[in-house]
């Protein structure tokens, strides 16, 4: 059985997708992971909208450069902060973060590939106003979902060393 820590490291962005849906369980068990994320006074500050439609996803692909990303994934993934119940505006998008990376792998355990989107926050208002989503989430994230087609890319990261602050 893989331990979290093989999880961490093995997960990778995949940018490339099969046609096939993923079922509502899976998708709904990625959701669940986010869920679970810890946050500051636990007030839970996400919303979440599963995009599946071809329509609504392509012309939410249109709003960012990263539109063959989306368009080639079954599913987007639009994660918001829930202004109703933030509290302090760099926690909770920290608490945001943390629900995002629970979803990337929990997805990455189910079989399922991610991508986390962030460049389309540029075009924030317009996802808001194309989706008509509620004035009180904003947009922070779309994670895009799907069965990896062929390989994902290496990864790589600095040494530890490297982020270790010495006084
Ligand atoms: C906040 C954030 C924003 C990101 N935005 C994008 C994006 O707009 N397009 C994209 O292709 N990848 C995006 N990524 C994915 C990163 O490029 C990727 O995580 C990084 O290169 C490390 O690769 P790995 O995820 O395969 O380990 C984003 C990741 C994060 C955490």
């Amino acid at each position: 059985m893989k331990t979290i820590t093989d999880t961490i490291k093995e997960r990778r962005s995949v940018r490339k997708y099969t046609t096939e849906m993923p079922g509502d369980d899976l998708i709904e068990s990625v959701l669940d992971a986010g869920r679970w994320a810890p946050s500051g006074l636990n007030n839970q500050p996400w919303k979440f909208l599963v995009v599946k439609d071809p329509e609504r996803k392509s012309a939410l692909a249109g709003l960012t450069k990263y539109a063959r990303v989306i368009d080639s994934a079954p599913v987007a993934v639009c994660v918001f902060l829930d202004q109703d119940v933030s509290y302090n505006r760099e926690k909770d998008i920290m608490a945001v973060g943390a629900c995002v990376q629970n979803m990337l792998l929990a997805a990455y355990s189910l079989g399922l590939g991610t991508c986390w989107l962030g460049e389309i926050l540029n075009k924030k208002d317009e996802v808001a106003s194309y989706l008509k989503v509620p004035s009180d989430c904003e947009l922070m994230a779309v994670i895009t979902l799907g069965y990896p087609a062929g390989e994902p890319e290496k990864g790589s990261r600095r040494s530890l060393d490297s982020f270790l602050v010495r006084f």
